[in-house]
């Protein structure tokens, strides 16, 4: 069964066709539409409509490549307003039976249902998603439960929440283009799974997801995810910085942006109509201090919540495309 899945981000909506083929993965269609306007910062809709308007168009065209009709998509939330609470739960067991998957997922219920308990917040959260951090089986790690034998297993994870507006205004737009939510899951969790595979996460590895509006990070260490965090800075701050030292309107400003690796002299008009030539090297210089405090905060947490630099960064979304940004990045992170 072929299934849409939806990344609607700040800057860029993509939809991707795919159907699972045995255990893999089979991703047939890509569509990806630019919001012509700002309907969304940091990660955030602020206009429903305009929003609604591109997925509909992204809904549209994949829907004429696949040939099929989609009712739901699956999407993943981000944002800056999401947090994290660590949950746990234990569960006396016979040690004649294997443990199923079923005792897993029951148990991993029981431990997300704490997380939410133990939730303070002033808003109304919504529960998007958790991940395993690590099992017990009588006291012992283990990497996964299932088919050990044991009196009782024990699992921790790590739940996460994003206000209800949030989570809300996603399925409006959505629903604006006449879908439903089909699966709902976290950015960085959806990440790290993908790319990520199960031995790798072994290693201490972080993903940095540098988009227009958000920088999401996502940390594996000894097979499991020990952490999530997200910097309301990214690619927008850049092109915010070219629009205030030029006079260039956002759109204007993007493009220049995108052109600094490839074009030596880029013209451009300003706002008062007046065509401009700019130097790249000049601009490359000229954002340096805020590639710089980017890159200075996505370290900072980085290693404050691993404790130390990690073993390697992967880098992915447009944001961190701009020259120098992760040579800058690696730098303070002391890795080649
Ligand atoms: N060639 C390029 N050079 C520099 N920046 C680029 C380039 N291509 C894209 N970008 C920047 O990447 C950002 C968009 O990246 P991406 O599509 O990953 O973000 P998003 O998913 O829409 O946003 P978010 O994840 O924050 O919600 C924009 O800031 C854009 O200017
Ligand atoms: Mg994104």
């Amino acid at each position: 069964m072929k299934r849409l899945s939806i990344d609607i981000g700040t800057r860029t909506v993509v939809g991707i066709c795919s159907e699972f083929q045995g255990d893999r993965i089979k991703v047939s269609q890509v569509f990806t539409v630019e919001h012509a306007e700002r309907a969304m910062l940091d990660g955030a809709i602020h206009d429903i409509e305009k929003v609604a308007e591109v997925v509909r168009k992204v809904k549209g065209e994949i829907e004429s490549r696949a040939g099929e009709k989609f009712k739901s998509a699956d999407v993943a939330l981000a944002g800056r307003f999401l947090q994290t609470v660590i949950g746990e739960a234990a569960l006396r067991l016979d040690r004649l039976t294997e443990i199923t998957s079923q005792t897993v997922k029951h148990l991993e219920a029981m431990a997300t249902k704490e997380a939410v308990a133990k939730l303070q917040s002033e808003r109304e959260m919504y529960c998007v998603g958790y991940s395993p951090l690590f099992y017990t089986v009588d006291g012992e790690w283990i990497k996964n439960p299932v088919g050990h034998r044991a009196s009782e297993v024990y699992v921790k994870v790590m739940a996460t929440f994003l206000p209800r507006h949030i989570v809300d205004s996603m399925v409006l737009a959505l629903k604006r283009a006449d879908l439903h939510v089909g699966h709902l899951t976290l950015e960085p969790i959806a990440v790290l799974e993908l790319l990520v595979p199960q031995d790798l996460r072994l290693l201490n590895l972080v993903i940095l997801d540098v988009g227009a509006g958000t920088s999401d990070i996502a940390i594996s260490k000894d097979g499991m995810v020990i952490g999530y965090a997200m910097i309301p800075n990214a690619g927008d701050e850049i092109t915010e910085e070219i629009c205030k030292n030029h006079l260039l309107d956002f759109q204007t400003a993007e493009t220049v942006k995108r052109k600094l690796a490839q074009e030596a002299v880029i013209t451009a008009k300003d706002i008062l109509g007046f065509e401009t030539e700019f130097r790249s090297e000049e601009l490359i210089r000229e954002i340096e201090p805020v590639v710089d405090n980017i890159t200075e905060e996505i370290a900072e947490r980085i290693v404050s919540l691993n404790g130390r630099p990690p073993a390697a960064v992967l880098v992915v979304g447009g944001g961190a495309k701009v020259p120098g940004f992760t040579e800058r990045l690696a730098l303070k992170l002391d890795l080649p």
